[in-house]
């Protein structure tokens, strides 16, 4: 057996940062809930006993989910009342866990898209006989992430979260929100207060001489935490480049929808999805983009790189790119919107009233 905790919970995850209703794991990405992939990703992998320790209400994921056997898994959900932390998270479900003091635990950050091979995850751990084993990815800039510096054996040597001045960037390597933890590590997380594994858990545990244990690798790795990311990785999805189980349909260009329309003479590309109930007017052209569920796209309408809001409209000819458009939002016909503009839910642009090109 194995099994994980998925962590869905936290401050930043009540907000609604992508103007839309739903809570972030919840939004179709590629056509399902963001929280299937991972889901299914899990099972995939042979982990057949999954923990969500959220914040929120369990209402808002049980209708979906259910206990899991349609997934193949055995799947729990505990709610804190007040956010923990994601150590106070895990500490919080250690006794849902049924794993040996010994065994090895799955945890993932739940925004999180990602490639990673998991069994290769669980047997670098195992070979390495660490207490804690961490997914490490690289990027450009690694400032909003964990900075997690290895020894040649790949040992971690030192866990700096959110570095804030220069001399703390010393490595490109970050964490990528996948770990395996010895069961007896998350039962010694003290209870029934916050703790940041990040902050708190992963620097004690280096101090007091814990091996941690760190995995590179450059698979397809995206964190979901803005608008703009959530488009790329729902896109990502379609195209096949993000790998997924749960994406409805054959990857390609286009993911559209059973009851969805599309005028014969739209363009749909780039790993463009169209939600259930979703209407694109002819002519319009929609590239890379997230059309949730019931929102109308007019005719001509041009976009991309955006995210259309369950239930929004887009006017005819209005041209939007890397744009958030909120859950029953209406764009006016002729407008034009461009990178960052988000519309709050349920507003209205009237016709003709914003553009960026000049006027000529
Ligand atoms: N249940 C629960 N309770 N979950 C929480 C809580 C909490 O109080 N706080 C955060 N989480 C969950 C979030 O829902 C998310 O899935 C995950 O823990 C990480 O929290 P974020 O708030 O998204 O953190 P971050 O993105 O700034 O940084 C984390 O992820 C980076 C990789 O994307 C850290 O783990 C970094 O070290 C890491 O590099
Ligand atoms: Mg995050």
């Amino acid at each position: 057996m194995t099994e994980a905790i998925l962590l869905v919970g936290g401050r930043g995850t009540r907000l609604r940062p992508l103007t839309v209703r739903t809570p972030k794991p919840m939004v179709p990405a590629a056509g399902v809930p963001f929280l299937a992939h991972q889901l299914a990703r899990a099972r995939a992998a042979g982990v057949d006993h999954v923990i969500l320790a959220t914040s929120y209400l369990a209402e808002v994921f049980e209708p979906y989910f259910g206990d899991g056997s349609a997934l193949g898994l055995s799947l729990e959900y505990v709610t804190e009342r007040d956010p923990l932390g994601t150590g106070g998270a895990l500490r919080n479900v250690a006794a849902r866990l049924r794993s040996g003091p010994d065994e090895p635990v799955l945890v993932f950050n739940g925004d999180i898209l990602t490639g990673l091979d998991i069994r290769a995850l669980v047997a670098t751990h195992t070979a390495s006989g660490a207490d804690v084993s961490l997914h490490l990815t690289r990027v450009p800039d690694p400032r909003a992430f964990g900075l997690v510096p290895t020894d040649r054996e790949g040992r971690v040597t030192a866990f700096l979260e959110k570095p804030q001045t220069p001399e703390e960037i010393v490595t490109d390597q970050i964490n990528a929100g996948a770990y395996v933890f010895r069961r007896s590590v998350i039962d010694a997380i003290p209870a029934g207060r916050p703790v940041s594994v990040e902050r708190e858990t992963f620097p004690g545990l280096l101090a007091a001489g814990a091996h941690l244990q760190g995995m590179v690798d450059a698979t397809y790795w995206l964190d979901l935490g803005t608008p703009q990311a959530f488009v790329r990785g729902s896109a990502d999805l379609v195209l096949g480049r993000a790998p997924s189980p749960a994406v409805p349909g054959r990857r390609g260009e286009r993911l559209v929808l059973p009851t969805a329309t599309v005028a014969p003479d739209a363009k749909l590309s780039g790993g463009t999805v169209v939600g259930e109930g979703a209407e694109i007017g002819p002519g319009a052209r929609v590239t890379g983009t997230a059309v949730l569920a019931g929102a109308v796209v007019e005719q001509g309408a041009q976009i991309t790189d955006s995210l259309i809001g369950a239930g929004a409209r887009v006017g005819a000819r209005t041209v939007l790119s890397g744009v958030v458009v909120g859950d029953g939002a209406t764009v006016g016909p002729d407008n034009e919107l461009r990178e960052g503009v988000r519309v709050w839910c349920d507003a209205v642009l009237p016709a003709g009233a914003v553009r960026f090109s000049s006027d000529a």
